[in-house]
């Protein structure tokens, strides 16, 4: 695992998580976020971000959540092209997940052909709950989404 340390972000740092979803998401059919739309996700109610930061200090990847009573949400999480496969993924997973899920379900949504994603999730033991037919694209260009949650009760150590 390269030398990464999580950090809590805020509203600053909206034009530079802007520019690395973005990044991260061409060519998948989830919608990249402009700084106006990370602004408005950063502001809603029990939303909060963590960036991994490399020693070079230029963000590589950070995620998005939002708590509520007894839930929580993934509402992005994204890493650089160039930085994939190293654990930095998971360290941002880890950190959440350390924070929110010892009360709380998480669930989130990804694209059912995202394969390293749903990768991602299936080792952190979230398990589909659900399918969202036509949830991402444009036009005829559209894509499932999965529903899946890990419901802390149920983790096997
Ligand atoms: C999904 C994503 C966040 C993974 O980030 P990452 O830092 O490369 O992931 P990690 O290195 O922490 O990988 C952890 C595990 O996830 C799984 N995984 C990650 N990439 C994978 C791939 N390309 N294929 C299969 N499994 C993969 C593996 O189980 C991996 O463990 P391993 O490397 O020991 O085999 C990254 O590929 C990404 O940003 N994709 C585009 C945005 C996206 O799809 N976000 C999720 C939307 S819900």
């Amino acid at each position: 695992m390269m030398g990464v340390t999580i950090e809590v972000v805020g509203l600053e740092m909206a034009a530079p998580l802007a520019v690395l979803h973005t990044a991260c998401f061409d060519p998948l059919p989830e919608t990249p976020w402009s700084e106006t739309a990370m602004r408005t996700i950063l502001r809603m109610p029990g939303a909060s971000g963590i960036v991994a930061i490399p020693d070079n200090g230029v963000p590589t990847g950070f995620l998005i959540g939002r708590e509520m009573a007894d839930e929580a949400e993934i509402l992005t999480l994204c890493v650089a092209p160039e930085s994939r496969r190293a654990g930095v993924a998971q360290k941002l997973l880890n950190h959440f997940l350390a924070r929110v899920s010892a009360t709380r379900r998480v669930v989130l949504e990804v694209a059912v052909d995202n394969t390293p994603a749903i990768g991602l999730y299936d080792g952190f033991q979230f398990h589909q709950v659900g399918r969202r037919p036509n949830y991402y694209g444009h036009g005829a260009d559209r894509t499932d989404a999965i529903i899946m949650a890990r419901d802390s009760t149920n983790i096997v150590p």
